[in-house]
């Protein structure tokens, strides 16, 4: 279980929309580190390219392409549903070449990327059809149930599918209990073991939140979160670090990633924004592809890690997930809060992302856990039956299952709407039976949701029941993917007087909160739930980088250079919802003038799940936003000393004040002037 102390259109087509809980989502954040249940309540780049901003000496670094065409679905190349363009992802459409999302100046995901697979996967194939028809007509009603239900870790029933929260784990209770991948192996290979000697033996999935590498193993490689791989536009990256990912999750034997997040973030207040790959819908729709093709394999689900069968890919959350508004469901500012789109922004910006991928294949669909135009999206048949899954052009053609997000949504609802699997952690024998006991005029949705889920299980290959080696995990050629990922993930935004790169033979006097400081490098999903990355091991911080490069001054006066990693702490979702953005601390601030009043030059590295304030950017002359980059601190020092060219371009706007933290798919320039632009970056 997560340990949670919460209570807690086809070308032309038209999407034609209208829009009580036995398991009560509860109110109030939680504060620990990880999610408890029991005993409490539980681009198309637009007309734009990317601008490379060369030299690298002013404070804007302008040269970033800003569109001029783009403004919310608009013009001839936007994303769009209901639109007339010859262009962009369309709902049902058969391409994903987008002209343009509509947002200036994004230059990620754009060209041709180097990404193996991306065609459309036809899938089941009529062995598993068969398989899972023949499998379906032996079934009990409870037996289906059984299949409908997630089962937290320390559920003893039958499991068709069982999962760990945020922190959650071999020990259970104990939210420092071991970590490393044998002991991992050995906790899922108990449930794998019931699974098969039930009558009949169905494969299990386990799932868990794989959101930047196997992020509960404390030896594997902790990718840079999605925000860090929006920014690198490398999409053959992205699929490389999420083929990590499941390599990592498949040798301890977790088959099913919560994730890619899908997200599109209008609001940089909430908890989320760096499990987002950016702020522009097309991009972000060809990185989820990209990172589904990694998890799953570019043929689908079972094309993927030889042997093991694959990992199956569940993005969330569907749909609309980052455009929501106050007051937040869960007592954030907005997290799960309402979505107040019209049918064509909600495409948009809300649903295409998923096109590409669910074109790829994409096995699993997590819906929101929020409100679109104030109804439950997890009770939504709109959103779920027609859209998700309705046949082209009035919907996606979805051919996966779709689950609900952590005791969300009413049992029997939202099995009317479309659900096919819940997440109700402490209340499963309660939504097992409700299931069980529904009218005989839901069987057809009920074998409707169980072939799904079958299907699901019979193309990943799950079936073998085998899970991978754990001695893989955290290998130097996974290492290698992740010190590139950090690299490539920099964003340079200012380098006055051209500071960087540094000389190798410069005296670097590294500090500020972030330079030694695992938990704050990699963010919250780490461990546990609201982040734990000082428990990862094989992890290089920054300043422990540098140090290889050259070992550091011991103090700043003996230094040329200093550099100062200012840093946010790790936090996850609701409870990372902040009002202000202004959460760089202020002895960061006075790190950095006590550097310039020491005559020195000065490298400001931010590591921040959010673009924060920066407050003057004379106080330092090089600024880099660095993201959450994970254990692979080797890949800041890369670019630092110019062993890697910076290519880095902003997934996300960058504001210079707290009014300017939510944007709301506003056109730039216009009414709202960040203080840094979405495809923004300097290079050298
Ligand atoms: C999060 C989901 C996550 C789930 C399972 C929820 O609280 O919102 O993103 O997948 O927990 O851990």
């Amino acid at each position: 279980m997560r340990l949670r102390d919460t209570t807690q259109v086809g070308l032309a087509g038209f999407l034609l929309l209208s829009g009580c809980s036995d398991n009560p989502a509860g109110g109030g954040a939680g504060t620990g580190t990880s999610q408890a249940t029991t005993g409490s309540a539980s681009p198309g780049t637009g007309s734009t390219s990317p601008g490379s901003g060369n030299g690298g000496t002013g404070t804007n670094p302008s040269g970033s392409g800003i569109s001029t065409s783009g403004d919310t679905g608009s013009g001839s190349s936007g994303t769009v549903v209901g639109g007339s363009g010859s262009s962009g992802s369309v709902v049902g459409g058969s391409g994903s070449s987008g002209a343009g999302s509509g947002v200036p100046g994004s230059g990620a995901a754009s060209g041709s990327s180097g990404m193996v697979g991306g065609g459309t996967v036809n899938w089941p194939s009529a062995a598993c059809q068969q398989k899972t028809a023949t499998l379906l007509a032996s079934m009990s009603r409870m037996q289906k149930a059984q299949q409908m239900v997630m089962l937290q870790d320390t559920f003893s029933g039958v499991p068709g599918a069982v999962f760990s929260g945020g922190g959650a784990g071999p020990g259970y209770p104990n939210p420092t209990g071991p970590r490393d991948p044998a002991s991992w192996a050995t906790f899922t290979d108990g449930f794998f073991a019931k699974a098969k000697a039930a009558q009949p033996p169905i494969p299990i999935l386990y799932g868990l939140d794989i959101v930047h590498g196997n992020n509960a193993v404390n030896s594997a490689v902790i990718m840079p979160h999605n925000t860090g791989l929006g920014a690198t536009g490398d999409l053959a990256l992205v699929q490389q670090v999420y083929n990590v990912a499941a390599q990592e999750a498949l040798a301890v034997g977790i088959n099913w990633t919560f994730g890619p997040f899908s997200g599109v973030v209008w609001d940089y207040r909430w908890g989320r924004v760096y499990e987002s790959f950016g702020g522009d819908p097309v991009a972000v729709g060809k990185m989820v592809q990209a990172a589904v093709i990694g998890l799953q394999g570019p043929g689908g689900l079972g094309s993927g890690t030889a042997g093991v069968g694959g990992a199956v890919a569940c993005s969330k959350h569907w749909a609309g997930d980052g455009q929501a508004g106050p007051p937040s469901g869960k007592g954030g500012v907005v997290d799960r809060g309402n979505v107040t789109v019209s049918v064509q922004d909600m495409m948009k910006w809300g649903a295409n992302p998923y096109v590409p991928a669910i074109q790829s294949g994409l096995g699993c669909v997590m819906v929101s856990d929020a409100t679109w135009n104030n109804a439950q999206m997890t009770e939504s048949k709109q959103l779920l039956t027609t859209i998700l899954k309705g046949p082209p052009p009035a919907g996606l053609g979805f051919k996966g299952f779709v689950i609900t997000n952590w005791d969300a949504g009413n049992t029997s609802t939202a099995v009317a709407a479309g659900v096919d699997m819940f997440m109700h952690p402490g209340s499963e024998a309660n939504s097992i039976n409700t299931i069980a006991n529904l009218p005989a005029g839901m069987d057809s949705r009920i074998d409707d949701a169980v072939t799904r889920i079958l299907n699901v299980k019979c193309q990943a290959g799950l079936s073998t029941f085998q899970r991978g080696d754990p001695a893989t995990v955290g290998s130097a050629a996974h290492r290698a993917i992740g010190r590139k990922a950090v690299a490539e993930s920099m964003v340079v935004l200012q380098n006055t007087g051209n500071v960087l790169p540094l000389a190798k033979t410069a005296n670097v006097f590294v500090t500020g909160s972030g330079a030694n400081n695992l938990n704050n490098q990699m963010g919250g999903w780490t461990i546990t739930w609201q982040g734990s990355g000082n428990q990862v091991q094989g992890a290089t911080t920054i300043q422990a980088a540098i140090s290889k490069v050259k070992p550091v001054a011991g103090s700043m006066a003996a230094a040329d250079v200093v550099v100062v990693v200012l840093s946010e702490g790790p936090y996850a979702e609701f409870q990372g919802d902040k009002t202000s953005i202004d959460q760089l601390p202020a002895g960061d601030f006075a790190a950095l003038a006590q550097a310039k009043a020491a005559g020195k030059k000065v490298v400001a590295i931010v590591m921040s799940g959010r673009p924060v304030l920066l407050h003057a950017l004379t106080q330092a002359d090089a600024w880099i936003a660095a993201w959450l980059p994970g254990s692979e601190g080797d890949g800041v020092a890369d670019v630092l000393f110019g062993d890697v060219h910076p290519v880095g371009k902003l997934p996300h706007h960058w504001p210079a004040t707290d009014g300017q933290s939510t944007w709301g798919g506003a056109a730039v320039p216009g009414a709202y002037t960040p203080m840094f632009k979405i495809g923004d970056g300097l290079t050298w």
